[in-house]
């Protein structure tokens, strides 16, 4: 109802206003049926998902104290299709619940080799895990554990195709758990399962009674905010999914996103002007202090979990949202991160061009127009109690891949959005905020020449 009035009042004020002076543009950027931008928000087009991994080519000298040294292989790319499923507007259409089930296609001429056959050597993360999980248990129990699991003679290093890595094998180590706890998985993969299913329920807000909630998060998996981290404030959820900014974009403000992949919400910070296929847009990227120690950026302690447990700078603990697990998320090479990290490591070449994430928004609509969205996926490696093999080990964050997330703003609707651009530009179009007009607070975008309605797709 809200919405429908909003449409026709600010069209008909727009167009009373066009009698007089000319002709108008409008232009509404909310999550409702009607709007410009719904369409392509509820069937995005495909982005392409590039996973790198790190093969370990001297595992012998890590196990015996030495330094680990990777060579990076990749990539292997799919092609991620990600609808909005299950849409239900909420409260008046003021909100909207969605799923997004990601489904993912091989895409062979965008990669290195056939993932079936490609051979990766890297930690094994069920048995590392399973080490870790013994920590909380009583002496007596893990030494029989321990026990029992060192007269398997498992490798603290695995040799599995990219593919297993990536979507599932049954793990021996996990085979013979099941059978004593049946509801241990038998099979481990980074994504196993995660094929055509989606992380989470989310309820957005649509924009409609204010344009910088645009496609905010209002939930999560009905939590309005998380309950792992160690203060209120890293508890957050902030910001949109990533996919969709509020229009009226400036270069002072700090725009939030819900990074899933790091259980948290980051900022981004304007950067600089950059064009991309004709089209002006502002770059955001997260500024170092995102994943900067509590020392040096004493808002990050409350993502220190127990409180007062911290690594370093660049890399962030995820075990809380992972069962437990040493798993430790950061920027592809420890971009950004303490020299310590990069070094305890050969082969590892941080730098801007390959390992940045950062998004190109267009500042009068919000909409991204080139998107690179990069993260890695380390484990912690020491020395546990209860196993000889792991002895001598000196402890690192070891990496074991990274994604890397690409899209751009297809031809068709790029073109569409130099018009815009365009029209706007050369007719000195200031763009209203229709921040109070009665019941609704949406944007418009007002031109005295011509009425066009604009999509955006
Ligand atoms: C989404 O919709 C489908 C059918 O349209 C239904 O089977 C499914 O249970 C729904 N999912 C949720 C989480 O509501
Ligand atoms: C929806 O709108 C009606 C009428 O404007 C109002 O009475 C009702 O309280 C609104 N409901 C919510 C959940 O905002
Ligand atoms: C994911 O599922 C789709 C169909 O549901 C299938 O075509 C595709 O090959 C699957 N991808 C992988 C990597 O298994
Ligand atoms: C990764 O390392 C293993 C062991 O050295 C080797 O057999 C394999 O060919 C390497 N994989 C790639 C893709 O180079
Ligand atoms: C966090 O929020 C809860 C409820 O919202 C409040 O009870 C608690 O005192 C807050 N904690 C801190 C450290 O502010
Ligand atoms: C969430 O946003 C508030 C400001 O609105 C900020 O103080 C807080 O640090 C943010 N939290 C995260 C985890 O980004
Ligand atoms: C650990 O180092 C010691 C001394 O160098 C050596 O004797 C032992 O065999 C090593 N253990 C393992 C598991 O590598």
């Amino acid at each position: 109802m809200t919405r429908k009035c909003c449409a026709i009042y600010t069209t008909g004020f727009v167009c009373a206003h066009l009698l007089t002076v000319g002709i108008a543009l409008v232009i509404e950027i909310t999550l409702t049926e009607k709007s410009q931008v719904f369409e392509s928000w509820k069937n995005p087009p495909p982005s392409y998902l590039e996973y790198y991994f790190f093969n370990v080519t001297n595992p012998e000298v890590f196990m015996a104290g030495g330094k680990a040294s990777v060579k990076q292989i990749g990539p292997y790319t799919y092609r991620v299709h990600r609808p909005r499923e299950n849409v239900t507007f909420l409260e008046n259409g003021t909100k909207v619940y969605a799923l997004n089930p990601k489904t993912f296609v091989f895409v062979p001429e965008k990669s290195v080799g056939d993932p079936q056959v490609d051979i990766v050597r890297t930690v094994n993360i069920p048995f590392v895990t399973i080490m870790n999980e013994l920590n909380s248990y009583s002496f007596l129990l893990r030494s029989v554990f321990a026990m029992y699991i060192n007269s398997l003679d498992i490798k603290l290093f695995m040799t599995r195709t990219v593919h297993e890595v990536l979507w599932g094998f049954k793990d021996p180590l996990l085979t013979k758990l099941h059978s004593m706890k049946p509801e241990v998985d038998e099979y481990f993969g980074l994504m196993w399962k995660n094929n055509g299913t989606h992380d989470g329920e989310f309820v957005f807000h649509t924009g409609e009674q204010n344009y910088l909630d645009y496609g905010k998060i209002d939930t999560w998996n009905g939590m309005r905010e998380m309950s792992w981290w160690s203060s209120n404030q890293s508890n957050m959820i902030n910001g949109t999914d990533g996919t969709v900014f509020h229009p009226l974009i400036n270069r002072n403000e700090l725009l939030y996103i819900f990074a899933a992949d790091f259980c948290r919400s980051i900022h981004l910070a304007y950067v600089e002007d950059v064009e991309v296929k004709g089209i002006q847009a502002y770059r955001f990227a997260p500024p170092s202090d995102v994943l900067m120690s509590p020392k040096n950026n004493p808002t990050n302690a409350g993502f220190c979990v127990p409180a007062g447990d911290c690594l370093g700078t660049g890399v962030h603990k995820v075990s809380v949202c992972r069962e437990g697990a040493p798993i430790v998320v950061s920027f592809p090479h420890f971009y950004q991160a303490d020299r310590a990290y990069i070094n305890a490591i050969d082969g590892l070449n941080p730098n801007k061009e390959e390992h940045e994430t950062y998004f190109d928004l267009q500042p009068m609509t919000g909409v991204p127009i080139r998107a690179c969205k990069r993260a890695q996926l380390n484990m912690i490696l020491k020395r546990v109690a209860g196993f000889p093999k792991t002895k001598n080990i000196t402890e690192t964050i070891f990496p074991i891949m990274f994604v890397n997330e690409m899209a751009t703003i297809d031809d068709e609707p790029a073109a569409q959005m130099r018009s815009l651009v365009y029209i706007v530009v050369n007719n000195k179009i200031r763009y209203i905020k229709y921040t109070e007009v009665g019941m609704c607070k949406t944007v418009a975008l007002m031109y005295s020449m011509e009425c066009i309605m604009l999509k955006f797709q």
